[in-house]
Parts: structure tokens; sequence; C-alpha cells
């Protein structure tokens, strides 16, 4: 099974995967007729997914791209208005509110999370910042204490991006459930999964009914649904952001095993970092500074080579054998875009060592130890060589 003969062997980097009644659940959606969105698997998803992350609202989206393009919209960002949020991250923390005509302000990352370096927000604020968009990267926690203290002083709207962090904590609080807004991804690569998929917390109440008539395409649908009104009509801007009855279905399945999914993840990430812990201390590679099951979710495991030359020997040796290992994220402010719709409110310097160092290892619900050992060993020989 672990020989270097052909793809199917190969440990991939990331499965899709089913943990209970994902095909059941469909059939029943089928079997009742409307494949519509804001039906009865949706509905259990939002009631499921509130009582999970303490939030008082939660909305099914179609992905978390979309959640983040809602909280834009919510947020009543324009043009001019600016938004503080890192570099390292994916295209749509960003794309969402370029959408809007306003400004990514991108502030370098914390060495020890990946994560949005409080001590530089304040030197990046202006007169026209909005918001600030906290990324929890791998499902680590930002410092949210410092965050939301700015946030309160210079009245911002405080964003989670908490794709990678479902079911995380910080000081007993679920990850997308502490800011104004939370975003999360039920991406097939995620921990919890419906192909594509997110969800939109909305944690302030204030936003509660514009958030759902703009996932509504700009109608008061939902009022109407829940016999409010008697007719719906068109009221604000908005667009279609929900997703089929079928992915609520399979979500609806997921989200009956988030605590054996994240604790397998979890038991996976500590084997790595453990395991792997003699090639950190002889100075071949870096490990992520906080121990991350105990931060996380188990959403990722990452290490660093030296310098990005090694680092993609070191990616084309484990392919070699049948491991594949990515990185990620070309940082945003050296991107095409994001040199057009946005600017850098600080140094960039450990955005780019890291965006040149940064691997990432095989990891998926169900990747066995034998695969995992089979990672480690081929990540020794890599070096013993
Ligand atoms: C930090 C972050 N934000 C947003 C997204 C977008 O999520 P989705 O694919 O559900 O739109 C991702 C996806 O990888 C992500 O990692």
């Amino acid at each position: 099974m672990l020989s270097a003969s052909g793809d199917s062997d190969l440990i991939a980097f990331s499965k899709p995967f089913i943990a209970g009644k994902e095909l059941y659940y469909i059939a029943q959606a089928v079997e009742r007729g409307g494949l519509a969105g804001d039906q009865s698997f949706t509905r259990r998803c939002h009631a499921e997914l509130e009582r999970l992350f303490g939030s008082p609202k939660a909305l099914l989206t179609h992905s978390c791209t979309a959640a983040l393009e809602m909280a834009a919209i919510l947020a009543g960002v324009g043009p001019g208005d600016e938004v503080i949020m890192p570099s390292f991250t994916f295209v749509s923390t960003a794309n969402a509110f370029v959408l809007r005509g306003a400004t990514p302000v991108f502030v370098d990352i914390r060495r020890d999370t990946l994560n949005l370096d409080e001590k530089l927000v304040a030197a990046a604020l202006t007169d026209r910042t909005r918001a600030i968009v906290a990324v929890h990267y791998a499902g680590v926690p930002c410092e949210m204490e410092a965050l939301l203290a700015i946030a309160s002083d210079r009245k911002l709207w405080l964003v989670e991006d908490a794709a990678q962090a479902v079911k995380s904590t910080w000081r007993g609080r679920m990850l997308g459930s502490v800011g104004h807004l939370g975003c999360a991804s039920f991406h097939e690569t995620k921990n919890i999964i419906s192909g594509e998929g997110g969800a939109l917390l909305v944690n302030d109440e204030r936003l509660i009914e514009r958030a759902e008539i703009i996932r509504e395409k700009g109608t008061n649908r939902s009022q109407f649904f829940r016999g409010m009104i008697d007719k719906y009509t068109w009221v604000d801007i908005g667009s279609s952001y929900l997703p089929s009855e079928l992915v609520a279905a399979f979500l609806a399945a997921q989200l009956e095993h988030v605590d054996a999914i994240t604790e397998q993840r979890r038991a996976a990430v500590d084997f790595y970092q453990s395991v792997l812990a003699p090639l950190a201390q002889d100075g071949k590679i870096g490990l992520p500074a906080t121990r991350l099951r105990d931060t996380g979710n188990g959403h990722m495991f990452y290490l660093f080579a030296r310098d990005v030359e090694e680092r993609t020997k070191l990616i084309a040796h484990l392919r070699l054998r049948n491991v594949h290992a990515v990185f990620h994220y070309v940082p945003l402010h050296s991107s095409p875009a994001g040199r057009r719709y946005a600017r850098t409110g600080s140094d960039m310097t450990v955005t780019d060592d890291v965006a040149a160092r940064l691997v990432r290892l095989p990891l998926f619900r169900g990747i066995t130890r034998l695969q995992q050992q089979h990672v480690v060993d081929a990540v020794f020989d890599f070096f013993r060589a």
C-alpha cells in the first residue's frame, strides 16, 4: 500500500469523507420533495450551529467566501474605507471587502501563531478604518483580547474569518462567536465538510434581520416564511448566498460527529508534532511554536524548511515517496490583485519569510498512523540524504 509505485498509493494531502448518515439524509431530503434552501435540514443545521458556536444566529451559506461577502455588506464598508487583515490568508478574506469598493490594509503576522500581529494593528489604523478581520490560521486563535479592545475603542467591526477554526476555542468560547460576525467554511478540505459550504455567525443581534435579507437576494422572504408578513419584496441589496437542502443534509450528518472528527485530527496533529520534534531539535526543520493540538481543532499540520529552495526540494522528494505535501499562501500583498486593490499597513517580514518556508503535511479524517509514519519517515529520509 505504501510502495512508491503509482498514484493509487499516494497519501493525499486532504480527502473528503463520509462520517455517518450523509447519504441517508440526502435521500430523505429528496423524498421530502423540496431541494431549494431553508427547509428542514437547513433549519436543523442552523439550530446545531447556534448550539455549537453559542451564537444567537447561524445562517448557512454556500461557502465561507459567501459568508465573508455578507459580512462585508453588513459592515457597511464602501469606497475609501479600509479594513485591517493579514496578507497571509486566502484570497476571499480580502476579495469580500474589495467587492464593496473598500481597501484591505495588510498587517504582518506573529511568528508563533501566524495570525495578525495585534501589536502592529494600532499603527495601521487611519480615520478610514472600519473593520478588522481576525483570521484564525490553522484553527489557532488570534489574540482576541487585544483585537476586541482596539475594535471597541475605535468603534470598528470585528469579523472573524474562522474558515479553518470550527470547534477551536478562545477562553472557552468558540472561535467565530467572539467578534461581531464570524465566518466558517465546510469546504471539503476543512474539518467538517459539505463539499462547498459555509456559515455566517451573527453574534451582534442588531445585524440579524439584515443578514437574513442579504442572504435571500435582498428580500424579506425569511420573514414571509415565518408568517411575519403576507408577501415578500425587494428591500435591500443582497444575493443568493444560501445552499441547497442537499448540501444541508450532508452537513447535518457531519455535525453529528463533530467531536469525534476534531479529536481524531487533533491526535494526528499531535503525532506529527511529537515524532518530528528531534528534527526540529537538530535545527533541520521548524515546527509550530504552539502545540497545535492544545490551541486548536487539529485542522492543519505544518513545518518550516530552512529556505524556499529546500522547501521545493522537500515537496518534490515527498512526492516521489507518494506523499502529497503542499505550501500556501502566496502573500496577498505580493499578488497582482493585492497590489492593485490593497495596501500594506506594516512591514511584511514575517509574512514573506513564513510564506517561503511553510510546508503542509497530509491530514484528513481517517489518515492512519501507518500513513503518518510513512510521511514522517519520508521527511527524515530527506534530511538524512
Ligand atoms: C482563511 C480562509 N478564509 C476563507 C476561505 C474560503 O472558504 P470557502 O472555500 O468555504 O469559500 C478559506 C478556504 O480555504 C480560508 O482558508
